[in-house]
């Protein structure tokens, strides 16, 4: 019985052996594997025939037949692994078409506020405006003291702003988000000796609901020049040639009174609409003129803080927002495009 059975074993294993050498696609070796191997397969059955033994040959049989379903699985792995990167080569070569185009990776582009930021710098350049950057995360002296905004000065409102490390009595360096650029104004002046002709782009932050026009993180285009002699004609003359490089040769410009504490006097500059000519549209809100930028002469006592005679050097200042600059030139309507990373957004910038 056992001699019978063993036989049975030792062709089964021939049989199946002879069979897997003949398999050479992934369906025919599933149908020797549920031939083989499978619950209903040759190796199954003689298994399940081992109840009718008796307990030697049951023993004997049943260490043989588990013996021998081990040793065509691993045939059966080895099998499969090589027939499947026989065919995924075959597959490859069969597949690839070398008439083809290749395939164009998707290229990234300059964000829009890059490019205005850029063109802005660019505009200055040659009236002899270098570009300098600054810290993000700003000391409370920097972004406000020596800017002549002391801690109780009810200008800080303007800037309502993101603390990192709140002032107060134990804490005698705080800092925040900088909620402008014109910290630097100090930084630079601090770090050297006029003249100087410099334009600070870079991030701003501010503490409050963002909407169409106000974004809590923006950029901001800071300029400062400083020397002998440097009068409001100076920062008449360079605003208005910066407007006339941004929004065309035709462009007007006018300076309103206006108030920041770091400079006397203080103004806005606004052009005359593009859209309109001045005439009055949706663009302008009907009053002919739209609001770029907030400027002024450096104020002496922010002179004299960085260790200058204000009764030798004067100088001027201006900020403007980046996105504002960029919103009016190419007719966005919304700041939060800027920082929506929209691909149908971003891709209208991208340079051919
Ligand atoms: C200032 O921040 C002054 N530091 C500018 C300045 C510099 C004046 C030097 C004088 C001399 P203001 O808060 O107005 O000023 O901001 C300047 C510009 O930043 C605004 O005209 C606007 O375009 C932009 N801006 C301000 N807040 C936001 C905001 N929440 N989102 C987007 N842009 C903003």
């Amino acid at each position: 019985m056992t001699d019978r059975n063993q036989n049975t074993l030792d062709e089964l294993k021939k049989e199946a052996t002879v069979a897997l050498a003949k398999c050479e696609t992934i369906g025919s070796l599933e149908e020797w594997r549920v031939t083989y191997l499978g619950r209903r397969g040759s190796i199954s059955s003689v298994m399940r025939d081992l109840g009718n033994l008796d307990a030697d040959s049951r023993r004997i049989m049943g260490k043989a037949s588990n013996e021998l379903k081990t040793h065509l699985q691993e045939k059966y792995e080895d099998k499969l692994q090589s027939v499947n990167s026989s065919q995924s080569e075959n597959s490859d070569l069969s597949s690839f078409d070398v008439t083809l185009p290749g395939r164009i990776p998707m290229r990234g582009s300059v964000h829009p506020t890059t490019l205005i930021v850029r063109e802005i710098a660019e505009a200055f350049a040659p009236m002899g405006f270098r570009v300098v950057e600054g810290p993000e995360v700003e000391l409370d002296v920097y972004n406000f003291q020596k800017l002549n905004i002391p801690s109780d000065h009810p200008a800080r409102d303007m800037w309502n702003s993101l603390w990192v490390e709140y002032p107060n009595e134990q804490n005698l360096q705080p800092f925040l988000l900088r909620t402008h650029t014109s910290p630097m104004q100090i930084r630079i002046m601090e770090g050297e000796s006029p003249p100087i002709r410099v334009i600070v782009p870079g991030k701003a932050f501010r503490y409050e609901a963002t909407d169409a026009t106000h974004e809590w993180q923006f950029t901001q285009i800071e300029g400062l020049a400083v020397d002998k002699g440097i009068s409001f004609a100076d920062l008449k003359g360079t605003l208005d040639a910066f407007a006339k490089i941004i929004f065309g040769e035709r462009r007007k410009t006018r300076f309103r009174c206006d108030f920041f504490p770091f400079v006397e006097p203080g103004a806005e500059m606004s052009i005359d609409c593009f859209k309109c000519d001045g005439h009055g549209c949706r663009v302008c809100s009907n009053t002919g003129w739209i609001e770029i930028l907030g400027a002024g002469m450096v104020h002496p006592d922010v002179l004299r803080g960085v260790g200058y005679d204000p009764e030798v050097y004067s100088g001027f200042a201006f900020g403007m927002g980046a996105e504002r600059i960029s919103m009016l030139r190419h007719g966005i309507d919304d700041i939060r495009h800027f920082y929506g990373n929209d691909l149908r957004f971003l891709q209208q910038f991208s340079q051919k």
